[in-house]
């Protein structure tokens, strides 16, 4: 359970701020509601949150400027925003400044909580003391060669993408021991590197099975059903959304939409679509992907 979570929720769409509340209220969050960035302010000056989930264009004052204000006056508040048009322009400033994920709109309760859940995980890492631990699981030469690759792109302009990739593609996953020594030797803040890798699905933060399954949680999937269908899988696999199982022949995603909702509800298993999938199909089709070899 999640009690004691405190989340204002800024739009000045007031059905967004009823809609966040009623989903999250049932997750154990504690919620309140700000009409705009003035309101969000002066509420904020009275009481500390963990989470500001805020909307963008907003009349008076915006949400770029009540993130600035945030990230300069209440600098342990994680922030949220809610888009209509997720694209790397529309929220560029915003990854900037160090937001933890955006929440795309139209939203579904589930893509909501999945959202939420994961950004009051990652504030809650105790991060010092546990990535000096996991610095000891990599080997000193993997080290070297990461600190030599991230040497190699010092400098060069737009170089935080690459350097990711090609970190992933070393390590096999970016976790924050990583993204710190990214954002230590490239010299962009942790905040903006944690921001661009939530921001782009091919980027993950845990380690990844032999096979990745991505569930989609979009509304077209939802309303078809896909809760049931996640559901099946987590009773199959025991474990859940961002798990991986004890033989690491599987992970589990959730994705915002798969590009293909006519075909609804829709779940990939590495480069395996299946469309219109029910949950008497789940034990078939993961019995199709046998453990590999090592
Ligand atoms: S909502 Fe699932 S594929 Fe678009």
């Amino acid at each position: 359970m999640t009690d004691s979570i405190k989340i204002l929720v800024v739009d000045d769409e007031s059905v967004v701020v009823r809609s966040c509340k009623r989903i999250l209220e049932t997750e154990g969050y504690e919620i309140d509601g700000a009409s705009g960035g003035r309101e969000a302010i002066i509420t904020m000056e009275k009481k500390a949150y963990d989470l500001v989930i805020t909307d963008l264009k907003m009349p008076e004052v915006d949400g770029i400027t009540l993130i600035r204000w945030i990230k300069k006056s209440r600098p342990d508040t994680g922030v949220l925003i809610i888009t209509g048009y997720p694209s790397q322009e529309t929220i560029k400033e915003a990854l900037e400044l160090g937001i933890i994920d955006y929440v795309p709109k139209p939203f579904t309760p589930a893509v909501l909580a999945d959202v939420v859940g994961r950004a009051v995980e990652w504030k809650k890492k105790k991060v010092p003391e546990e990535e000096a631990k996991k610095e000891e699981e990599f080997p000193p030469s993997m080290i070297a060669e990461l600190d030599k690759m991230i040497k190699s792109h010092r400098n060069k302009p737009g170089c935080l993408i690459p350097v990711l990739q090609r970190a992933q593609e070393m390590v096999g996953y970016l976790p924050p021991i990583v993204q710190k020594r990214i954002s230590k030797g490239l010299n962009i803040p942790a905040a903006e590197v944690h921001s661009v890798t939530s921001f782009y699905s091919f980027f993950t933060m845990t380690p990844r099975g032999d096979h990745i399954i991505k569930i989609c949680l979009g509304t077209a999937c939802y309303v078809k059903g896909i809760e049931e269908v996640l559901g099946k899988i987590k009773e199959n696999l025991r474990i859940d959304v961002g798990g991986i199982t004890g033989d690491k022949r599987f992970s589990l995603e959730a994705v915002r939409c798969l590009g293909a909702c006519g075909l609804a509800p829709v779940m990939v298993i590495d480069h395996d679509t299946y469309s219109a999938v029910s949950p008497k199909k789940i034990t078939q089709i993961l019995d199709e992907y046998q453990p590999v070899s090592k």
